[in-house]
């Protein structure tokens, strides 16, 4: 079980790379779609500093199941939301796809 206090919690990296990327834009408009439709009180967007991924980006971590996606585009902000956040489904073509390694 995990101790969180948002049925989801999505983290947007805001750094630098992701940024230059529009990593801005995706998360204004989730930050904003999830007012929209009234669901800010379990689901919650957070800026963070870096995922250690960069240039990949932008990239964004989706807790508590820890799912990463890569590439994450402003357009893609609606299927997050209604495919991820509440219908459980991943979006697996923006899946972070390589594999630990040691
Ligand atoms: S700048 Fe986004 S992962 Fe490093």
């Amino acid at each position: 079980m995990h101790n969180i206090p948002y049925k989801k919690h999505v983290l947007v990296c805001l750094n630098e790379t992701c940024k230059c990327q529009g990593s801005d834009k995706v998360f204004e408009k989730l930050k904003a779609r999830i007012k929209e439709l009234d669901l800010k009180k379990t689901y919650r967007p957070s800026r963070v500093l870096c995922l250690g991924l960069c240039g990949k980006g932008p990239n964004i971590v989706v807790w508590p199941e820890g799912t990463v996606y890569c590439g994450f585009t402003e357009d893609r902000v609606e299927d997050l939301i209604q495919k991820h956040l509440l219908g459980g489904e991943v979006l697996n073509d923006l899946l972070y796809k390589e594999n630990i390694s040691g």
